[in-house]
């Protein structure tokens, strides 16, 4: 794909680099030049020091970074890096958040344990990604103080790693490569996948909603979607290699398509992932309220394979508030959105976003926030006390809350939740329910953990080759957030 005009590279070194590869390559073939040198690199380097190269990737934030971290953990298999989980590696690479301040204060603190383990191993190499370098102060602050860092980039180029990688086995000093936007999207680059039965597949990149809070669409860049038969091929080659569940990613999934010529919508889209053979489970994040259409609803409440939950972030239930958030819907709107859903699914599981503590919230305001916890009954929400954001419009806005009113607001609120939360959880006790295995249970080798459809966990007894397999479990209690249940058949081949 070509590099659009709007890609505005703003780095010392993009020319010299693009002189190192041949001309005339697409950006994944110039990308896998560039892998092939970094492993010549690594190789020797590994050869000197008479052992393999390890490398760490720590994710932070959302779905959307996890993915990231897969794609940047292929690159680095693929140099020839042994991955592993723990930050004393060979090279360290922080995939970062930046949606609310204590994202980025963690980075910060975790850089300082870095710093000591570079000092120890001075073959170290460190980078940082991700969204909080797309902020010019942030990555100010570690020029300035943590100048033991090789390599910052950001969130539009981390297909480049094999290539910053490269550049820094070339030259001595910090390499800074960050773009303001971009309208590329690189297909086709290696990942490595953290679970083998389920992955998550990027739908749309960026967003164009601009609610006054937030950062992500500066740091995220202008909407874009993938091509749906890119999208449906990367699924059919992840069932082909075994996996049951995808979850599709974008920062506003229901506007997916829009701009593409011809326009595609979501729904459309979905329909035609539920005919790939081996997928079982489909699942997707995030939904703006707003653009949630009908047609979304039929489609779900149709399907066998798109799984009973949505995550419907609210924000806030006061009208006046939703409007100064530029959410772009009011109370009433969302009431009779979630009715609407809970009518057509019914065992549907709606889940939320909540902010506390916006500037100018009210103790009313906040009250309609409840009411609406009260009326939704969410199955779960995921409650954030309003972090300031440089740049954004409500960064600027008269009326701040202190910290100790939005702090008694969200105690009120996690007690509501919780309380909501827990009368739901327990609906399905007694019932027959398909399970995917995820995982051996943490606390208990001899159980195993999944999930059903709408998202809740389930602990049963099994064995760890179970992991990854659909079964008809019989949920016998429920404790809290969780059941506990008993597998009453075989491996569930087909629904
Ligand atoms: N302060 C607090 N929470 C925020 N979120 C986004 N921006 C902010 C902010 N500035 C929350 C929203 C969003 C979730 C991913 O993070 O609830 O849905
Ligand atoms: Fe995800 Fe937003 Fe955090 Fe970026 S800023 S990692 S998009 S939650």
């Amino acid at each position: 794909m070509e590099r659009a005009m709007n890609d505005k590279v703003n780095t010392m070194f993009a020319e010299e680099i693009g002189q190192t590869a041949p001309a005339g390559l697409s950006e994944a073939e110039r990308q896998r030049f560039f892998v092939k040198k970094a492993a010549g690199y690594v190789a020797e380097e590994s050869r000197a020091l008479g052992r393999p190269l390890t490398a760490a990737v720590t994710t932070f934030g959302c779905q959307m970074n996890a993915r990231d971290s897969e794609k940047l953990s292929g690159i680095l298999r693929e140099i020839g890096y042994r991955l592993q989980e723990e930050e004393d590696a060979d090279f360290v690479i922080f995939n970062t958040c930046t949606v609310r301040d204590n994202a980025n204060q963690r980075v910060y603190g975790r850089l300082g344990y870095l710093h000591a383990n570079k000092k120890k191993n001075p073959h170290m190499k460190i980078a940082l990604c991700g969204c909080m370098m797309q902020e010019p102060g942030a990555v100010e602050k570690i020029r300035n103080s943590y100048d033991f860092v090789d390599i910052i980039f950001g969130t539009h180029n981390i297909f480049k790693l094999a290539e910053l990688i490269v550049r820094s086995y070339e030259q001595k000093g910090m390499l800074i490569d960050i773009w303001e936007d971009t309208s590329q999207i690189v297909e086709d680059l290696p990942i490595q996948r953290k679970y083998p039965f389920k992955s998550g597949v990027n739908i749309m990149f960026g967003c164009n909603n601009f609610c006054s809070y937030c950062i992500v669409p500066y740091v995220r860049g202008r909407e874009r979607s993938r091509q749906p038969k890119d999208i449906l091929q990367e699924i059919e080659r992840l069932a082909a290699d075994g996996v049951k569940e995808v979850m599709l990613l974008g920062q506003n999934v229901n506007s997916y398509g829009r701009n593409l010529e011809p326009p595609v919508s979501f729904g459309e889209l979905l329909r035609e992932v539920e005919k790939i053979e081996g997928i079982r489970r489909i699942r997707f994040m995030t939904s703006h309220p707003k653009d949630l259409s009908d047609d979304l609803i039929r489609v779900m409440a149709d399907s066998k394979k798109i799984c009973r939950h949505l995550h419907l972030p609210l924000q806030s239930g006061s009208s006046r508030l939703l409007k100064l958030m530029n959410r772009r819907y009011d109370k009433e709107q969302y009431l009779a959105l979630a009715a609407k859903i809970r009518k057509a699914i019914p065992d549907i599981s709606i889940t939320t976003d909540i902010i506390v503590g916006f500037p100018g919230e009210t103790e009313e305001d906040f009250l309609d926030t409840l009411d609406v916890v009260k009326q939704v009954q969410f199955e779960n929400a995921f409650t954030f006390i309003y972090s300031k954001r440089t740049g954004t419009p409500a960064a600027s806005m008269d009326d701040q809350i202190p910290d100790k009113v939005a702090h008694e607001r969200f105690d009120r609120l996690l007690k509501l939740v919780q309380e909501t939360a827990r009368k739901r959880a327990g609906l399905l006790t007694g019932t027959v329910q398909t399970v995917l295995a995820e995982s051996v249970n943490t606390q208990d080798d001899s159980l195993l953990t999944g999930r059903l459809s709408n998202n809740s966990l389930v602990h049963f007894p099994g064995t760890p080759d179970m992991i990854g397999g659909l079964y008809q479990i019989a949920l016998l209690e429920c404790k809290g957030f969780y059941y506990i249940g008993k597998q009453v058949k075989g491996e569930l081949e087909d629904e």
